[in-house]
């Protein structure tokens, strides 16, 4: 269960090695696909990788509709949520998309509405019932707009009117986007597995180890010859 007032990762993948590596770190606590994710994976079954991938991950597993109609998007939603308890049905903001996550919200049926690029549509999701808001940081920084201030402005209103919807910080390029995804109280970041993978590192890190193992050996060498 995801505590409300506290930051979570997400892994943003479709890929199973990397779910399997991300997820020995113990700090991945749910995973974000999208059909462009699974394509690259190229693996023509989407239910039995959706299905892989919960098989790994407690946590919420989003996957995504295709439809663009509210009968199509409600068939393929409650298909999706049928498959695993864990997984979160991913539909994109648009006016039959907000119709069927109120319905979808009065079945129980968990949503992250995607592809959110304002304020303006964070809100409406939150007020047609979707459990998570994905802001694409990354695509808006590409155009020159400030992502991340996008994403801190949402997560001032909904404090605001204690919303429960969660912000999902969402296509993010680069470690810096994490840490300020963390300073702009986004509830969870979907970092890609190369991202995590940087957020690892520091190349103080790396000089400190390789000092501390060779003045050790140095010391044992010495101790080997008296
Ligand atoms: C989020 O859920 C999306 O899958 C993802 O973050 C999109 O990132 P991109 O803009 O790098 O494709």
């Amino acid at each position: 269960m995801i505590k409300w007032f506290q930051m979570h990762l997400f892994l943003d993948t479709a890929n199973i090695e990397e779910i399997r590596r991300a997820k020995s770190l113990g700090v991945i606590s749910g995973v974000t696909t999208n059909p462009s994710l699974i394509a690259r994976e190229d693996n023509p079954d989407y239910k039995a990788a959706v299905l892989e991938v919960c098989s790994i991950i407690d946590g919420p597993v989003s996957a995504e509709v295709l439809s663009l109609d509210r009968d199509g998007i409600l068939r393929e939603a409650r298909e999706l949520s049928s498959w695993a308890p864990n997984i979160v049905v991913k539909i994109p903001i648009s006016a039959s998309g907000l119709e069927a996550v109120s319905v979808l919200s009065q079945e129980n049926i968990k949503v992250n509405l995607t592809l959110c690029f304002s304020l303006n549509q964070a809100l409406l999701g939150a007020l047609a019932g979707a459990s998570y808001v994905s802001l694409f940081v990354g695509r808006l920084d590409d155009i020159g707009h400030d992502g991340m201030a996008l994403v801190g402005e949402i997560v001032e209103v909904f404090r605001h009117y204690d919303i429960k919807t969660q912000v999902i910080a969402a296509s993010i390029r680069h470690p810096l986007h994490t840490i300020a995804a963390a300073k702009a109280g986004a509830h969870i970041a979907t970092v890609p597995y190369r991202v995590l993978m940087q957020m690892i590192e520091h190349p103080l890190t790396t000089a400190g180890i390789e000092r501390f193992i060779e003045d050790w050996q140095r010391v044992a060498k010495r101790a080997a010859i008296i």
